[in-house]
């Protein structure tokens, strides 16, 4: 799979090079932009390729699936996630409602995914099965998430410790950015915006870490 993926990624970089110089007369007829819809006002995917749905679409998708679960799970939000849920084997100490949140708001919205993307069976209504090897991934990917989180980072940071969630590395992709895709300079075009001024320092320029 990794092999699969290195091979596909210059591919995708190539595509989207041909699409954008594309003479238009070539683009979009109505049969093919059936065949490969344009998002957003993103150029058309090349033949073949999928096109991912946007994450509005995502939010609405799973919507659906988390009011399934609410309904069955009614009464029951506010004890343990691990007494009302079947097989939660690492995302303990939290409520059943803030197990579902997190689903939403963190694992499904750090890899632009709906919830059957781990969840095969979500449309009969079980979520306990680990047939998915994302689901699988996911759990592992959240015990590393813990080793970071709670004995890693704290020997750097005893106190105020920083902490990494999945969308530290995914940022909306189920794969994490390569370094070929570094953000624009702070305060340029693109970038992330210069950091206020520290209070006593008259305006001097800082490192983001205020060392
Ligand atoms: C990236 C993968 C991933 C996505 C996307 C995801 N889940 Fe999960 N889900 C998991 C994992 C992993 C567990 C088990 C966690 C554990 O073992 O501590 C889980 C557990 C659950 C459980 C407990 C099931 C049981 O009986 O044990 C429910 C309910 C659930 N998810 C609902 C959802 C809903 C609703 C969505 C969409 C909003 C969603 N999940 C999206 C990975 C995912
Ligand atoms: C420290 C960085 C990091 C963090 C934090 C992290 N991941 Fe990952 N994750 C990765 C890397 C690297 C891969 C391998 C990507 C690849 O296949 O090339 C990966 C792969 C995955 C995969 C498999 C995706 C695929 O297409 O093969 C899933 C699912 C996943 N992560 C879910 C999560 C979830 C859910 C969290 C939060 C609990 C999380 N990750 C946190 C770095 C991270």
């Amino acid at each position: 799979m990794t092999l699969l993926r290195a091979i596909r990624a210059p591919l995708g970089v190539l595509s989207v090079v041909s699409c954008t110089s594309a003479p238009p007369a070539t683009r979009a007829t109505p049969a093919t932009a059936a065949a490969t819809p344009a998002s957003n006002g993103q150029p058309a995917a090349a033949p073949g390729r999928r096109v991912p749905l946007s994450r509005d679409s995502l939010v609405k998708l799973r919507a659906v699936y988390i009011a399934q679960v609410m309904a069955q799970i009614a009464g029951k939000e506010n004890q343990p996630a691990e007494q009302v849920f079947k097989n939660v084997q690492v995302l303990k100490g939290i409520t059943a409602a803030e197990l579902v949140q997190k689903m939403d708001k963190d694992y499904a919205t750090a890899m632009s995914w709906n919830c059957t993307n781990c969840h095969r069976f979500a449309p009969q209504g079980n979520f306990a099965s680990d047939t998915s090897n994302d689901k699988r991934r996911a759990r592992f990917m959240q015990q590393m998430q813990n080793e970071i989180n709670l004995s890693q980072l704290p020997k750097l940071y005893p106190k105020d410790t920083p902490k990494v969630t999945c969308a530290t590395c995914h940022r909306g992709y189920n794969e994490p950015a390569p370094p070929e895709y570094l953000l624009p300079e702070r305060g340029k075009p693109g970038g992330l915006p210069l950091l206020p001024p520290r209070p006593g320092t008259g305006g001097a320029a800082l490192d983001p870490h205020g060392h």
